[in-house]
């Protein structure tokens, strides 16, 4: 099932999220939810915040870029009540964008490298390293799950910039492909 996303206004996405429990109800279709909802709307990540739930889990999936990098193929994970342990190596400017800040692409500094402990979707936990553009989107995708959005990253003077196009979000007013979720919809 196609979820709505949830856009930048929402309360949910400023959450610090909580941990998925042993146990939690509908995992197997949340997870199927959050893949479809992402391929529909051509995201290679999604976060549990953007469909509306406080819970650290997102999705990512990078076969997209599999024909010109062979690195990313098969690279479909999901990532639960994951916690980034280390950020190492050197600082990277690429250029993001999210699927709940729809219409802005700008260039974020992150760290190359990084360690993560994660279960996956049969809840089986890993302690892995990630490093290039797969630590980049996970670092993307992490920061939804402690409230943050890629936007926070940008300078102040960056941001002033983007403000009118923030303000539009803000207000509903944006042309999605996908069904969306803006401030002060129910
Ligand atoms: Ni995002």
């Amino acid at each position: 099932m196609i979820l709505p996303i949830y856009l930048c206004g929402q309360q949910v996405l400023r959450k610090v999220c909580r941990d998925i429990p042993a146990g939690y109800e509908d995992l197997n279709q949340l997870i199927e939810n959050m893949f479809e909802t992402m391929y529909n709307a051509d995201g290679i990540g999604l976060a549990g915040p953007q469909v509306g739930l406080d819970y650290r889990i997102f999705v990512i999936d990078l076969n997209v870029f599999a024909d010109e990098k062979p690195e990313f193929k098969n690279f479909k994970k999901v990532f639960i009540n994951a916690v980034i342990t280390e950020r190492d190596g050197e600082d990277v400017v690429a250029e993001e964008g999210c699927l709940s800040i729809p219409g802005i692409h700008e260039n974020v500094t992150r760290k190359n490298r990084i360690r993560i402990q994660y279960l996956d979707e049969n809840m089986n936990p890993h302690d892995e390293i990630f490093e290039g553009y797969k630590a980049r989107v996970i670092q993307h995708e992490y920061d939804h799950i402690e409230g943050i959005l890629f936007v926070d990253h940008l300078s102040g003077i960056r941001k002033q910039l983007l403000k009118g196009k923030l303000n539009n979000i803000l207000k509903g007013r944006t042309n999605c492909s996908y069904k969306v979720k803006p401030v002060g919809m129910k």
